[in-house]
């Protein structure tokens, strides 16, 4: 990744632009805001999360932010942490993302996954960590609520390697579980850091440790769970790879950092972390050729885009979904059905959601991640285009984008006119209830491809 490119100016090469991807509830907001508290950006944790009264009025907060050369706005925030600046991107969206998200994911150099201790790998997570692994991202793991029950570590690491297909370093290991949680062994730099359980914003003390023999071990962890620590340790230097940070920059090694993002717990170390091995700015493909951070005409790198721009300047590589949810949709008048498929055509081209035309039969169905979604485009396209429109059921419920040798692509879409559809870009999907269809269709043509996603360029 980082390999034969000359040095980056310095103030290019101290940016760190990265995005935090979890599951709902497992603790994103509440480590976003230790981050913004350990950079300077808030003085108070609460900030984020507080609505109301207990904000701090827009006004303060943006004089604070002229103060400190600071920004805090919904979709970035950009802050100074030790020599480094970063630009923490916000993920939109929680149980109910769109492409949007995705849409993030592509303006990142690296990412934060984080995964609750007891909860492991969950399927939010999983989704959002494939789409980083189409772009190869970096990725660093933090285990968050370890000040409660949790996983045996090994447990958790063996999770997200198989689940994740990805090799799995621990930076940290934990020292002691749930009520007797008592911090964290960092490995990377042999320190012990302890958890202040008494005040929830303060940075848990280190202590400099020279390697697991040192006496004065002894003198913070309890003989037991000492023991066990180094038992531990042996186990993980054998079972586990050691941290190697061209794995990590090619995205096929995460390091795992063990904390607890409410008790400020391992959020620095995990800041640390970002700092000193995440990448600088990448390069970034583009539709004729890669542009370097460093080439004086640019300024940023643009990764919103709308429906309508003019074509020329929509030249980002944009991961697509995979849809989950499918349903039928026609124009309350029925005259109105042309109009309705260009609407359709320009949501499909901006990512707003999925278009399929069955090969048979009138209408469209169309695909998104989240149900909310159809409510969102109904009311847009009645709004934007004033059709009004209705969703409803399909008789399917997944779709597979179809690609391989012409002759096999021909007789496979002749057996299966039922299910066969177009997409906006005129590829062929195959749309289907049944898993199992899938699996045959991969068993009957081996020579066709089948995939989930759809790498675009739009
Ligand atoms: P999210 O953005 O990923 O959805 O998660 P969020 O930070 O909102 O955290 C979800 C819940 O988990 C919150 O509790 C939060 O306080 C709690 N939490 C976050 N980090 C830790 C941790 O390290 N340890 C423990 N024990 N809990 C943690 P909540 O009850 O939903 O909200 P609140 O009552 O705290 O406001």
């Amino acid at each position: 990744m980082l390999d034969n490119a000359p040095p980056l100016p310095p103030e290019i090469a101290r940016r760190r632009t990265f995005a935090i991807i979890s599951h709902p509830d497992a603790g994103k907001t509440t480590l976003t805001e230790k981050f913004l508290l350990f950079g300077g950006a808030i003085q108070m944790a609460g900030q984020v999360r507080a609505k109301g009264e207990a904000r701090r009025t827009r006004s303060d907060f943006m004089k604070l932010e002229q103060e400190r050369g600071i920004s805090v706005s919904a979709s970035a925030m950009s802050f100074d942490y030790r020599q480094f600046r970063f630009n923490l991107v916000d993920t939109p969206g929680h149980s109910d993302f769109s492409e949007d998200t995705y849409r993030t994911l592509t303006a990142v150099d690296a990412a934060i996954m984080v995964i609750d201790g007891a909860k492991g790998v969950e399927s939010q997570t999983r989704k959002l960590f494939e789409v980083c692994r189409l772009r190869d991202l970096p990725i660093l793991t933090f285990c968050n609520k370890m000040d409660r029950e949790s996983r045996d570590t090994f447990e958790i690491i063996d999770e997200i390697q198989e689940n994740l297909a990805i090799d799995v370093t621990p930076a940290s290991w934990p020292i002691g579980v749930g009520r007797d949680f008592l911090g964290a062994y960092d490995i990377l730099h042999d320190r012990l850091d302890i958890m202040d359980r008494a005040d929830r914003n303060r940075v848990a003390e280190s202590i400099q440790i020279s390697g697991l023999n040192d006496p004065r071990l002894a003198d913070h962890v309890p003989a037991d769970l000492l023991a066990r620590l180094r038992e531990d340790l042996e186990m993980a230097r054998e079972l586990l790879p050691a941290f190697d940070r061209a794995s990590f920059l090619n995205g096929s090694m995460t390091p795992i950092w063990f904390g607890s993002a409410i008790n400020s717990f391992g959020v620095r170390e995990l800041m640390d972390g970002i700092g000193e091995y995440g990448p600088p700015p990448q390069p970034q493909k583009t539709a004729e050729r890669q542009i370097t951070a460093d080439e004086p005409p640019v300024t940023g790198f643009v990764f919103k885009v709308q429906a309508n721009m003019d074509p020329k300047h929509r030249d980002t590589g944009i991961p697509s979904f995979a849809p989950e949810l499918l349903q039928g949709v026609r124009a309350g008048d029925p005259m109105k059905a042309k109009h309705l498929e260009k609407a359709l055509m320009q949501f499909a081209e901006e990512g707003a959601a999925k278009v399929f035309k069955p090969m048979i039969g009138s209408g469209f169905i169309v695909g998104v991640v989240g149900a909310l979604q159809f409510e969102v485009l109904a009311s847009r396209i009645e709004e934007e285009y004033s059709l009004p429109v209705r969703f409803e059921g399909s008789q399917f419920t997944s779709a597979r984008w179809v690609t391989g040798p012409r002759e096999a692509m021909d007789r496979f879409v002749n057996v299966n006119r039922g299910h066969i559809a177009t997409d906006h870009d005129g590829d062929i999907v195959y749309l289907t209830r049944l898993k199992w269809d899938i699996e045959r269709i991969e068993r009957d043509f081996p020579e066709l491809k089948l995939s989930a996603t759809k790498e675009m360029m739009v």
